[in-house]
């Protein structure tokens, strides 16, 4: 059986840069499920669909996979594409309906199936790997998480500001955590972990040890 460590929270407390890093410190792949919904907005924009209202059909025609951390849909490698603004509100419209999330349950299974990963999303403690024996919640702020995109750039539309990232962010959390399918919350036995005012290496130090001891 393989290994999984389940890395959960909402978008921008530092999820994803923590969950690579713990991949790296424990030689295990790093496997990001968000690109995975992003993909089928990204799908659904160029195939001039609605990405709230994806069919069975349209789902049928697309080939998502993982090698390694990399994910390919119908042979294609998706990479910066994924991270348009358009594409990451695209992207939790896709994420409410049941039709996807059942259909993305066994490519996230999959990708454990000959690897140890670290697996990061929304509901992967809860719904993916209910039985993964690290399971962490990591969260922050809505203001940190704010500063935080504000620095970092790659994801905001043009002329956007802190208030308007502010917004946009609550909105988010807001449509992720009441979805009536896998909300986003943590699990029971989620170690729940507030990045605010921690430095990425202490946060990875303090998942790592936990790691350690769970084995
Ligand atoms: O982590 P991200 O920003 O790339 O996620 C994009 C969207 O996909 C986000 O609105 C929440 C959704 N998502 C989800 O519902 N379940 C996951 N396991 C991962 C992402």
């Amino acid at each position: 059986m393989s290994t999984v460590v389940a890395i959960d929270g909402p978008a921008g407390a530092g999820k994803s840069t923590v969950a690579r890093l713990l991949a790296d410190r424990m030689g295990y792949a790093y496997v990001n499920t968000g690109s995975l919904y992003r993909a089928l907005a990204l799908s659904a924009k160029r195939a001039g669909i609605d990405p709230g209202a994806l069919t069975s059909e349209f789902l049928s025609g697309l080939k998502l996979e993982f090698r390694g951390a990399d994910l390919y849909c119908n042979g294609e490698l998706l990479g910066a594409e994924l991270r348009a603004p358009d594409i990451a509100q695209g992207a939790s419209m896709v994420s409410r309906q049941k039709i996807v999330r059942d259909y993305l349950l066994p490519v996230q299974r999959d990708a454990a199936r000959t690897q140890w990963i670290v697996m990061e999303g929304r509901d992967i403690g809860t719904v993916i790997f209910p039985d993964a024996k690290c399971k962490f919640f990591v969260t922050a702020t809505p203001e940190e998480r704010a500063r935080r995109r504000m620095a970092q750039s790659g994801e905001i539309a043009a002329g956007a500001d802190f208030e308007a990232i502010l917004a946009e962010i609550k909105e988010r959390d807001e449509r992720d955590s009441t979805r009536k399918i896998a909300p986003l919350k943590p699990a029971d036995d989620a170690l729940i972990v507030d990045t605010t005012g921690l430095s990425i290496e202490e946060v990875v130090e303090k998942l790592a040890k936990f790691c350690r001891q769970a084995q």
